[in-house]
């Protein structure tokens, strides 16, 4: 069995952070964001390989996985001419494999089962399944209507307000059996989910749910993407370092560098590299990337910096993203959940 990992999007809600790094690898503490989704296949014995589908800076991508050596999974790349949609995307990346594969999207962070998944597929001998989550306002997602005996009614992508009958979504994670995967033109832009879905409730195929009411979330969004971090600091989901890291306390890696006086509170984490000076303040849900300096007294709170940003003395910091290698100028106050791309540059005294 393979699996397919969609990675190809521009990430275009996450901008200005996008606009260098993809957002299959955005940061997530300290790793690219798809080494949580490789972890999570780890745990089905059957996949022999996972596909990364890329478009959008496929490079930056191949740079962080190699050959997958670090990700203990065979790794293969493959990369669209042009965008081709989800569903293009897919059968582009399936050509030549006729077994059955599990497919992401590269943006869901999950703790679901994905044997279980594959179970219930093959137990149904389905042609599709798909993994469904309840949210809160459906709108920006796939909304997906069940029957009673757990097979698809109705699949309805970015549905408006008038159109919402039920709280289950797709949350992007497939088991596909690529012979139905002919009726997906070839060379252009084809939706897995305005056209290959509804097209398997048409044709009266088996097309099967797996309700999964476990931790998911989708990180393509600012609010998303601080959110996820929230919510491994306070334990709704563990992966990465979080799955054995004590959280009663700041997590400071051993090549950091902490001055004396330094003050924490709450949960912070502190990657190898980093530097806070004499003075400094680290609150809660802090999060410094890689060589971060925080110079002498300043405040930083609530805050996720990209490696190599360096924060200046007396600053307060407090709610925004941080790109890589920005500089905040001494004596400057930021207190907004703003998102600022790489190299941005806050002259002294600056406030927002
Ligand atoms: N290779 C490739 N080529 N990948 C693509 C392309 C493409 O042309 N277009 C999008 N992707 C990848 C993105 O990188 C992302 O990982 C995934 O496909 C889904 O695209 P998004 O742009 O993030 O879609 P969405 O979040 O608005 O909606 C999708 O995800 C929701 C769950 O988060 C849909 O699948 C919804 O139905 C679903 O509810
Ligand atoms: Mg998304």
């Amino acid at each position: 069995m393979k699996a397919i990992l969609l990675a190809g999007g521009k990430g275009t809600r996450l901008r200005p952070l996008t606009i260098h790094t993809p957002k299959p690898v955005v940061p997530i503490f300290d790793r690219a964001f798809l080494h949580y989704q490789i972890d999570l296949l780890k745990q089905v014995p059957e996949i022999d390989e996972v596909i990364l589908s890329l478009n959008y800076q496929p490079r930056r991508i191949e740079e962080i996985f190699g050959e997958g050596a670090g990700t203990g999974v065979r790794l293969r790349y493959v990369v669209e001419p042009a965008p081709l949609g989800t569903g293009g995307a897919i059968r582009y990346a399936a050509q030549g494999i006729t077994e059955t594969l599990v497919v992401f999207n590269g943006d869901v962070m999950t703790s679901v089962d994905v044997n279980a998944v594959v179970k219930l597929h093959r137990d149904r001998q389905a042609k599709a399944t798909i993994v469904l989550t309840p949210v809160d306002n459906p709108s920006a997602y796939g909304l997906v209507e069940t029957e009673q005996d757990g097979s698809v009614r109705r699949f309805l992508e970015k549905p408006n307000p008038d159109e919402i009958t039920c709280d289950t979504i797709n949350a992007g994670i497939y088991v596909l059996e690529p012979d139905t995967f002919d009726r997906i033109p070839k060379d252009v832009s084809y939706s897995i989910e305005r056209a290959y879905f509804p097209s398997l409730i048409e044709r009266k195929e088996a097309f099967v749910a797996y309700v999964d009411r476990g931790y998911w979330i989708d990180i393509g969004t600012p609010e998303k993407y601080i959110q996820v971090h929230h919510d491994m600091f306070d334990g709704r989901f563990s992966g990465g370092i979080f799955a054995t890291a004590d959280r009663s306390k700041p997590i400071v890696s051993p090549d950091a560098r902490i001055e004396e006086g330094v003050t924490f509170a709450g949960a912070s984490f502190i990657d190898a590299g980093a530097h806070v000076k004499a003075g400094a303040r680290i609150g809660p849900y802090s999060v410094l990337g890689r060589g971060v300096v925080v110079e002498e007294s300043a405040d930083v709170e609530n805050t996720i910096l990209w490696p190599n940003t360096r924060i200046g003395q007396h600053a307060v910091v407090h709610g925004p993203v941080l790109g890589r290698n920005c500089h905040i100028g001494r004596n400057s106050v930021v207190k907004s959940s703003s998102v600022l791309g790489d190299k941005t540059l806050l002259t002294d005294y600056t406030t927002i």
